[in-house]
């Protein structure tokens, strides 16, 4: 059984889509939160799950901050530590501590819109393809392997919040995907690419908007 850690800062609904998609082989060992007040915090504890909160208000710097949070989280013998909606910039240690073991949900597609914005920056821009992306964690911000991409189409009215909306309902089912890929162990990493043990991607798919 794989032991998966889940952060959050917020309503955590990418966090519930990975609960209650009851992946096989996996088990949520703990949600932890930098801000006590995670409206997902509270959804975790009533499933039974075990809950821990860890202010970053509490440390001096980032570096003491992720220290204590890599502690936290060592307790609970991660084989996975899921960022869902996890609003911190880590350090480069943390980073490092959990290379190849952790994993963010991003909505964008990236490369495209790094950072924060993303669904305002993707109108602007006018992309007419939005989306989120799972990937690997480095350093840099939002730029580690590729794990998993979905896709929506950019409507003519979107604002930031519907465009939102409909990303919010992919990424519900992109990371528990990209979870289940990772613990059946069909994912390896080679340079900036992933690939998966067997590619059921069909070669002629396209998605023309
Ligand atoms: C999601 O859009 C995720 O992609 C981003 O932060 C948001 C978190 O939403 N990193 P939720 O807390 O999972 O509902």
């Amino acid at each position: 059984m794989k032991n998966i850690v889940i952060l959050i800062s917020g309503r955590g609904s990418n966090m519930q889509a990975l609960v209650q998609a009851a992946i096989p082989g996996a088990q949520v060992a703990a949600v932890i939160s930098n801000r006590a007040d995670a409206a997902g915090l509270a959804w975790a504890a009533a499933q039974g799950l075990a809950t821990a909160s860890l202010s970053h208000r509490d440390y001096p710097s980032r570096e003491d901050y992720d220290a204590a949070l890599m502690a936290l989280i060592d307790t609970y013998a991660p084989d996975l530590v899921v960022l869902a909606g996890f609003m911190r910039i880590l350090t480069p240690a943390f980073c490092r501590h959990y290379q190849g073991r952790l994993i963010n949900i991003h909505p964008s597609l990236l490369p495209a819109f790094t950072g924060l914005d993303t669904h305002q920056r993707a109108l602007e821009a006018g992309c007419r393809v939005a989306g989120c992306t799972v990937h690997f964690v480095t350093p840099e911000l939002d730029c580690g392997p590729v794990i998993v991409q979905g896709a929506v189409p950019v409507l003519d009215h979107d604002t930031a919040a519907t465009l939102a909306e409909r990303v919010l309902a992919v990424e519900h089912q992109v990371l528990p995907q990209a979870v289940a890929d990772f613990v059946s162990g069909s994912l390896s990493i080679r340079g900036n690419r992933v690939y998966r043990v067997e590619n059921t991607v069909d070669a002629t798919a396209q998605l023309i908007i």
